[in-house]
Order: structure tokens, then sequence, then C-alpha cells
């Protein structure tokens, strides 16, 4: 037996770590729309905009655009309105603008008339607008009210066409959104038995991501014309392990996945559900043909990755900033052949829910940052791995030592379910070329 050798690489390039807590979900919530007055809001319009945010310590919001298949006043656009009254089949609405009231009286049809209700009285329930189609109109000239007799309905019984877009990023700011950490949660042994034991020692996969996105979407005939995300990711992953071996062994991939938290980063009531979830996953690929110790580590960043997922038409789908730095290194400590392969992998995928279910996709984007390490003796590299990746033989002799190679691998993928699955970024870097290293 030859002396013990080992031997440490690294390949580094700095960047800000990007690490973080989660965040807990978005139920937007109805807001007024911005307008100087009352008075634009007391003409019913087919066309109308509703505007939605989660609360004031977060960033989300929606805008809706629904174009009506009758007339439709949004109550709570008009600021002259002071209380709104509900039965099971009456919409009481109170002005203090005698102005506001003559003018609701001379431009409300009661043949033709929607009304949307927010949060008043116990017209809806809460984070959701009324739905109200009028049979006939009363006034009460001394009390300035007047009174609807109305069936409650639903936007998806009543509109004709809907674009909603949403963004998970506060206009003034730049804040992230959602950001889930696998750090402490799990780290140990992937396997441990008499004779091989590998051991996660450090681990630490954290993702942050901004989400926003838009479809419009008929629903006269159920199809959407138009749906995309647009993401924008930055990714940290450190991966320690340490294979202890007394016996050889073929290629074996061992390995641990994390389910983190599915958060709900959107949900409009009753128009639109976002809700994205997250796995974490660490593992090796091994082989070794002897005793021997064997320890790698990686660790892997991307700082802005950006994505445009078409879900429509995978062609004008682009992305950009995927590229990333990483460190990496290996020791080994006896004259075997061997691979120590540590991959980290993250998968976001989000499930997209248009009014209660007429429309339900989902989408995705996978990561995987991989370290293969070659350790092999006098140029017999001949282990195979699933990773497609191939490592030369080092050519000529190398007497007392081995050959060592190693390569960075990173891929990102792509995939709408039902529809297309697509490699977005795909890279193999050699952070060490095959070289003799002496023992
Ligand atoms: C409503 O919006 C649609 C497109 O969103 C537009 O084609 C139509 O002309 C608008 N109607 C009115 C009355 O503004
Ligand atoms: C209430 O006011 C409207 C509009 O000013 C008017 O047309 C109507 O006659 C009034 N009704 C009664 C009962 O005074
Ligand atoms: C999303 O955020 C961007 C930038 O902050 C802003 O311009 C846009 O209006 C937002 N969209 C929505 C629907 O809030
Ligand atoms: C649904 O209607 C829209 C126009 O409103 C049209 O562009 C689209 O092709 C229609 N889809 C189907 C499947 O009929
Ligand atoms: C591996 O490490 C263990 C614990 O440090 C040590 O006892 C053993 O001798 C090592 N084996 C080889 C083949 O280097
Ligand atoms: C690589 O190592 C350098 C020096 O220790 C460090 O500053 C940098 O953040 C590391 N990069 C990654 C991607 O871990
Ligand atoms: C690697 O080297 C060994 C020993 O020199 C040789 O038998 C084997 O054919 C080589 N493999 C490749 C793929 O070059
Ligand atoms: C990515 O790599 C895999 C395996 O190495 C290969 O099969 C695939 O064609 C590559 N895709 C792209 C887009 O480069």
């Amino acid at each position: 037996m030859r002396a013990l050798s080992s031997l440490v690489l690294t390949a580094a390039m700095a960047l800000p770590t990007v690490l973080g807590s989660v965040e807990p979900a978005h139920v937007l919530h109805p807001v007024r729309m911005r307008r100087d007055t009352g008075s634009d809001g007391v003409q019913p319009s087919y066309n109308i905009s509703l505007y939605y945010q989660a609360g004031s310590q977060s960033s989300a919001a929606a805008h809706v655009d629904a174009q009506m298949k009758l007339p439709t006043v949004v109550l709570d656009n008009i600021n002259s309105i002071s209380t709104v009254d509900c039965s099971t089949d009456t919409v009481e609405i109170t002005y203090d603008s005698a102005v506001d009231y003559e003018t609701s009286i001379s431009e409300w049809s009661s043949a033709d008339l929607i009304i949307l209700t927010n949060h008043e009285g116990n017209c809806d329930t809460e984070n959701a607008h009324g739905v109200y189609v009028v049979s006939s109109l009363a006034y009460d000239n001394d009390t300035q009210t007047i009174t609807a007799q109305a069936a409650e309905s639903s936007l998806r019984e009543q509109a004709a066409f809907l674009s909603v877009t949403f963004n998970s990023t506060a206009v003034a700011s730049r804040k992230r959104d959602l950001t889930i950490t696998l750090s402490d949660e799990w780290s140990g042994d992937l396997i441990n038995t008499d004779d091989l034991a590998i051991d996660v020692q450090e681990v630490d996969l954290s993702t942050t991501v901004d989400l926003s996105g838009g479809v419009d979407f008929d629903v006269s005939n159920l199809t959407a014309t138009t749906l995309y995300l647009e993401l924008d990711i930055a990714l940290v992953a450190d991966v320690s392990v340490s294979a202890q071996a007394e016996a050889s062994y073929s290629t074996n991939v061992l390995s641990y996945t994390f389910d983190a938290l599915s958060v709900s980063a959107f949900e409009i009531a009753g128009i639109l559900s976002i809700g994205p979830s997250l796995t974490f996953g660490v593992g090796v690929e091994f082989a070794i043909t002897g005793e021997a110790n064997v320890t790698a580590d990686v660790s892997a960043q991307i700082a802005d990755g950006r994505l445009y997922l078409d879900l429509l038409d995978s062609s004008t789908s682009s992305s950009s900033g995927w590229a990333p730095t990483y460190n990496a290194s290996a020791t080994l400590s006896a004259e075997v052949d061997a691979e120590l392969n540590p991959f980290a992998d993250v998968e976001l995928s989000i499930g997209i829910d248009v009014l209660d279910g007429l429309l339900d996709v989902s989408a995705g984007i996978e990561a995987r940052a991989e370290i293969v390490n070659e350790f092999s003796v006098e140029g017999s590299v001949a282990l195979s791995t699933d990773n497609g990746v191939t490592v030369e033989n080092g050519s000529g002799s190398c007497e007392n030592g081995y050959w060592f190679t190693s390569d960075f691998t990173f891929g990102v993928d792509v995939f709408v379910t039902d529809l297309y699955s697509e490699t977005l970024y795909n890279v193999t870097l050699p952070i060490y070329d095959t070289e003799c290293i002496a023992f």
C-alpha cells in the first residue's frame, strides 16, 4: 500500500449569497381603483378593471380586466356610496352625493345591469367581489337609496373574457417574494452499512423566486389566448459529502429529496390561484474498486436566472442569466479507482388555476448542479455514471500516482404539463483536466 494522498482543488468566483426564510402565502384582497373622483364609476360599463393586493407587508399584486356579459358597476369604485346592504335577493345602496345618486338613477337600466360589491355589509365573503344580476330597481329619494332586486351570481357566469396579470414584486421595490432554504432541515447519512458509509456533512440549498405572469381567458369558449410566467430566480447550493468504503461498489445513485412548504403565492378568490411548490434534492453518484475514503464538495450559485415561459407556445419562451459560478474540491485516501459525484437540485413547479378549475395547468423548472470526480489508478477509468459526462483517460503512464479529473455540470430544464419540456441551459465545465496526481 502506498502512502495516503489527498488533493484539493478550487475554482472560485465571489458572489453575494441569497438566503432567507419562508414567507407566508399571499391571499390578495380587492383594492379600490385609484381615481381622483368617484363619479366615473357610476356609469355602467362592459369592461371593468379590478385591482388586488396582499397585505401591507407583502408585495404581491394583481390586476383583472374583465369583459362582462352585461353593463356592470363596481361599487367599490364609487366613493360617494355610504352604505351597501344585501339580503338574499336585494342590494341596497345609499349615497352621500345627490349628484351620483341621480346619475345612477338615470344611467342604470334594470333590464341590463350587474352590480359588483366588495366586502360591504353582508354582500360578499372576505377577499372576493359579490356579483349580482339586477332584475329591478327602486328608489328612495329621501334617503338617497337605490334598492336593486338582484340574484347573486359569479364572475365565472357573468364574464365573457378575463385578462389577469399578477406580480409578486412591489411596484416600488424589488423585494424578493419567495425565499426558501434547506440548511438545517436535513443532513446525515445517505447510506450507512458495514462496508459503505456516505455522509452529507454540509447541505445548504436555497432559492429565491420572483414570480409574475398573466393569463387571457375566453370564458365563453374556455380557451386561454395568453398564458405566461416570468421567473426571476436566485439559487445557492452547497453540498459536502464523504464516503468511507471497505469494499468495491459499482455505480450507485443515492439521494435524498425534501419537499419544501407548498406556498400559495397568490390567490384571488374565485378568479385565479397560483400555487408554487419547491422540492430540494441532494445526493451522490458513487463507485469504487476497493477500500478508501473519498470526500467531495460543490457549491454553486445562480445570481439572477431569468425565464419567460410561454405556456401556450414553447417557441416564444426565453431565458437569460443561468451561467453558474461554483467552487469544488475532492480528496481520495488510497490507491483505488473511485468516483464520487455530489449533486444538488431544485425543482419549482407552479400550478395555475383560473376560475375555480376552468383552466388548470402547471409548469415548472428544474435546476441541477453536479460535480463529477473521477479518480483512476493507472489510467483505467472505467466507471460509468448516468450523468452523460464522459471523462477522458489520461494518456501515458502515471507511475506512483493516479489520474484525476473533475467536471462541473449544470442544467436547467423547463416543463409545461402535457405540452412541452425542454432543456433551457446545459453546461459541462472542466474544473480539473485529467492529470496524474502523485501519491
Ligand atoms: C372592451 O375591451 C375590449 C378588449 O379588452 C375592447 O376590444 C372593447 O372595445 C372594449 N369595449 C369597450 C366598450 O370599451
Ligand atoms: C326621485 O328623484 C328622481 C330623480 O330626481 C325623480 O325622477 C323621481 O320622480 C323622484 N321620485 C319621487 C317619488 O319623488
Ligand atoms: C409588476 O411589477 C412591475 C415592476 O415593479 C410593475 O411595473 C407592474 O405594473 C406590476 N404588475 C402588476 C400586475 O402589479
Ligand atoms: C375562443 O375565442 C377567441 C376569441 O374570443 C378565439 O381567438 C379563439 O380561437 C377561440 N378558441 C376556440 C378553441 O374556439
Ligand atoms: C478511512 O477513514 C477512517 C476514519 O478516519 C480510517 O480509520 C480508515 O483507515 C480510512 N481508510 C482508508 C482506506 O483510508
Ligand atoms: C467560492 O469560494 C470563494 C472563496 O472562498 C467564495 O468567496 C465564493 O463565494 C465561493 N463561491 C461559491 C459559488 O460558493
Ligand atoms: C484508458 O486507459 C486504459 C489503460 O491504459 C486502457 O485500457 C483503456 O482502453 C483506456 N480507455 C479509453 C476510453 O481510452
Ligand atoms: C444537455 O445535456 C444532455 C446530456 O449531456 C444532452 O443529451 C442534451 O442534448 C443537452 N441539451 C442541450 C440543449 O444542450
